[in-house]
């Protein structure tokens, strides 16, 4: 059975398993979308009639629910659907950039301040939407209620889009859009708030955005047991935030920070070694930790396999992998 989707004046079919987004998309309509798999909440549009179904408000607000908001990557066809796309304004909250600077020779750090309150809790994710409707999600990488601005770690992608907006037009200053945030990988007190346990960290790339955020965020709370980075990269010349790791790891002693590469020299500042058998032979010990991972899809959903067969409880594990967007 086919049902019609109706869209600024116009009526396009929908097919079976095919979502509102892609229906769109095929017809040439550029709606704003990133990971296509109702993570990064881009692609929220205004369901105006039609059932939305479970799948296209799964992690939204409550308030964005009743607003009868859905995810168009995640919304297939039930009945008959009419939608209106929402301008920036309506679903996100304006920013100003106020510093872009290379932490290394692929990642970029983007500082945003806002203009007025946006609860955010270090270690989610947010959508930057640039003035021409270009949209990403990015972790937060630092304490926002404390620095006063929201720090984002952009990864520099051969033909990325937003990239290479940051790099040839974004200018301190300019205006963004910032939508969400979402996510569940945040530091937390044990179940008891108890702040002891031992806290295992490990991401690749630009995981360490929320990782780092997390670690700044846990010892800001004040956590008393043991906290253990790893930051993976496949050489050197790919890590980055070294010289601010380490003196957070002379500052604070429970604190650990270890980089690891696959490609390198050993007795240099880092361990040469695959950082998942590095963090599943560190958590041998340590069945009580709270691990968080970041990353890439593989890494993140291979560690946490590792993981949780190495004897750390399933609600233990937070995890956060990043859906490559260009
Ligand atoms: S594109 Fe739909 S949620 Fe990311």
């Amino acid at each position: 059975m086919s049902f019609k989707l109706f869209y600024e004046g116009n009526t396009y079919a929908l097919e079976d398993n095919k979502s509102v987004l892609d229906t769109l998309l095929d017809q040439g309509i550029d709606i704003p979308h990133s990971c296509k798999s109702g993570v990064c909440q881009s692609c929220l549009v205004e369901v105006v009639s039609g059932t939305p179904g479970q799948a296209s408000q799964t992690g939204l607000k409550a308030t964005y629910k009743a607003k009868n908001y859905a995810m168009a990557c995640c919304l297939y066809a039930q009945d008959d659907l009419a939608i209106r796309r929402l301008s920036a304004k309506e679903s996100a909250v304006t920013a100003s950039i106020v510093k872009i600077e290379a932490l290394n020779h692929n990642v970029l750090r983007l500082c945003v301040k806002l203009g007025e309150p946006f609860d955010v809790i270090p270690g989610q994710y947010l959508t930057l939407i640039t003035a021409e409707g270009l949209a990403r999600s990015y972790s937060i990488a630092n304490l926002p209620a404390v620095d006063g601005y929201i720090e984002l770690h952009i990864r520099v992608l051969d033909n990325g889009r937003l990239s290479s907006w940051l790099l040839n037009q974004a200018r301190p200053w300019m205006e963004v859009q910032l939508r969400g945030p979402a996510g569940e990988c945040f530091y937390v007190a044990d179940d008891d708030g108890s702040k002891d346990f031992p806290m295992v960290l490990a991401g690749t790339s630009t995981g360490l955005a929320p990782l780092y955020g997390i670690v700044r965020d846990a010892l800001y709370q004040g956590h008393q047991g043991s906290i253990d980075l790893f930051h993976g990269a496949l050489q050197a010349e790919d890590l980055y935030l070294m010289d601010d790791l380490q003196a957070l790891s002379q500052q604070y002693e429970q604190f650990s920070y270890i980089p690891c590469v696959l490609k390198g020299i050993e007795g240099d500042f880092y361990t040469v070694g695959d950082i998942q058998q590095l963090v599943t032979d560190h958590i041998a010990d340590k069945k009580d930790a709270h691990v968080y991972l970041c990353g890439a899809p593989e890494l993140v959903n291979s560690l946490k396999t590792k993981i949780f067969l190495a004897g750390i409880a399933s609600k233990h594990i937070y995890h956060d992998a990043f859906l490559p967007s260009k």
